[in-house]
């Protein structure tokens, strides 16, 4: 594998390539990570990923400077996974000069959910991502479905601009009691991480109910958040969304049984979890 940190090497590395596929990851890489190096594989080559822990989708109170960085472990995981070039570029080698042009997702998909409760986020996951397909110039992209909708505005950000980069989901990664591999799980205490899973069985809690008929959406919502607080966890949302565009489903959206979506954000300790579940 090679490790490039700049922007010139790494396309004079790619120069002619017509069918890379991009994993973008900020690293600490676990097996989430490595499944979707796995389906990236399927769908292009070279493989190429990139580590990047980007300062612009921090908050100023966020964990930016804790962020797991693990570089030496991570090479090694991405060699075995037959990946062809990893990209870690330096803060200096992305943004040599102050990243002033930004991206502005749409606020009605923006500024929602995980937007709401981290203002500027989706800002900086956009221009980030743009930035690193215009180095990688990837013709394919993998992104998880953990981060559902970071992944729904990657894909209206490829079609808006029409980027030539095909946008791939991958399904999250469970650990076997259901937790969603997160690398923010690293914070989680041994007693925290034995509750963590309490977040998934609520989204299943309102699938199963749903499921039964009962389409009560702020009950339900309203259940799993006071469930969550009788836990001692500190929940920002749980929401049940349409799949199309995360918006509140209508009466004659849950008549017509529209796709939907539960997305949920809380917090354990000190640590956010998020995770979501389709219906
Ligand atoms: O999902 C992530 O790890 C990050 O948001 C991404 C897409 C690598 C952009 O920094």
């Amino acid at each position: 594998m090679k490790i490039i940190s700049s922007i010139d090497e790494l396309r004079d590395q790619l120069r002619g390539q017509l069918r890379t596929v991009f994993v973008p990851t900020m690293g600490n890489l676990h097996d989430g990570h490595l499944s979707l190096m796995r389906l990236a594989r399927k769908h292009g080559d070279p493989v190429v990923a990139s580590i990047f822990v980007n300062r612009l989708q921090f908050g100023p109170n966020e964990d930016f400077d804790k962020y797991p960085r693990t570089f030496a472990a991570d090479i090694e995981k991405l060699e075995k996974e037959g990946v062809y070039v990893l990209f870690a570029p330096t803060e200096k080698d992305l943004y040599p000069e102050p990243q002033e042009f930004r991206v502005q997702p749409p606020a009605d998909l923006g500024n929602i959910l995980e937007g709401e409760f981290r203002p500027g986020f989706f800002t900086g996951v956009t221009t980030v991502v743009l930035k690193l397909f215009s180095c990688v110039q990837p013709g394919v992209a993998v992104f998880g479905k953990k981060d559902y909708q970071q992944l729904m505005i990657i894909r209206n950000m490829a079609r808006q601009f029409a980027l030539p980069t095909q946008i791939i989901a991958a399904e999250t990664y469970r650990a076997k009691d259901g937790l969603a591999l997160s690398s923010r799980n690293s914070y989680l205490s041994e007693q925290e991480r034995a509750e963590a899973p309490a977040l998934f069985r609520e989204l299943n809690n309102i699938a199963d109910e749903m499921r039964k008929g009962n389409l009560d959406v702020s009950l339900l919502q309203n259940n799993a958040m006071q469930h969550l607080k009788d836990r001692s966890w500190h929940p920002d949302y749980v929401a049940i969304r349409k799949r199309v565009d995360l918006q509140p489903p209508t009466a004659g959206d849950l008549a017509q049984d529209e796709p939907l979506v539960t997305l949920a954000a809380a917090k354990l300790g000190v640590t956010r979890l998020i995770d979501n579940l389709e219906i």
